[in-house]
C-alpha cells in the first residue's frame, strides 16, 4: 500500500514538474501549430474550377468543371468522357487522337504550339487552322467557358506505323 500511495505522489510530482516547465517556454519558443480551418482570402478550390463544353462526335454538348492545371485528356479521363479512341497514348504525343478543335477567339488564348504537337497533329485528321491536341492543353482560369469539338474521325499513328489500321 505504501509503495501505491509513494508512486502517485511521484506521479503527481511530476506531472506539476511538467507543467512548470511548459508554461515557462519563452514566448516565440517553438509551439505547436495551430489548427486553422480558414481559407483567408484564397478562394475554394470549387469555386476556382473552370468550365469546359465539348461538342462530341455526334454533336452532343458535353458541359464539366475541372481544376486549373490539368489537360483536356486529363479531363475526359477524369470525367469519363466516351470519345472513342481519344487519348491512345496517354498524353506521351504519340497518336495525334487527343485531337480537338476551337473557335478562334479560344484558339489564340491556349499558348504556343511546339514543334513536337505540330508533328503529331500534321498526321490528324480533319486538320484545321484552329485544332491543337488535348493532352497538350493545361486549364487556367482565363479558358472559361472554352469549346472543344471532337472531330469526326481520329488517326492514330501509332497503328499506321506497325500497320494495323
Ligand atoms: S494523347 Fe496521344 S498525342 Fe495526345
Amino acid at each position: 500500500m505504501a509503495l501505491v500511495t509513494a508512486a502517485r505522489r511521484l506521479a503527481q510530482v511530476s506531472l506539476r514538474e511538467y507543467s512548470r516547465r511548459s508554461s515557462a517556454v519563452p514566448r516565440g519558443a517553438w509551439q505547436p501549430a495551430e489548427r486553422s480551418f480558414t481559407t483567408g482570402t484564397r478562394p475554394l478550390r470549387s469555386d476556382s474550377k473552370v468550365t469546359v463544353h465539348f461538342i462530341n462526335r455526334d454533336g452532343e454538348k458535353i458541359t464539366v468543371k475541372a481544376s486549373p492545371g490539368d489537360s483536356l485528356l486529363d479531363v475526359v479521363i477524369n470525367e469519363d468522357l466516351d470519345f472513342d479512341g481519344f487519348g491512345a497514348c496517354e498524353g506521351t504525343l504519340a497518336c495525334s487522337t487527343c485531337h480537338l478543335i476551337f473557335d478562334e477567339e479560344m484558339y489564340k488564348k491556349l499558348g504556343p504550339v511546339t514543334d513536337e504537337e505540330m508533328d503529331m497533329l500534321d498526321l490528324a485528321y480533319g486538320l484545321t487552322d484552329t485544332s491543337r491536341l488535348g493532352c497538350q492543353i493545361c486549364l487556367t482560369k482565363s479558358l472559361e467557358g472554352m469549346v472543344a469539338r471532337v472531330p469526326e474521325s481520329v488517326a492514330d499513328i501509332r497503328q499506321t506505323k506497325d500497320g494495323s489500321a
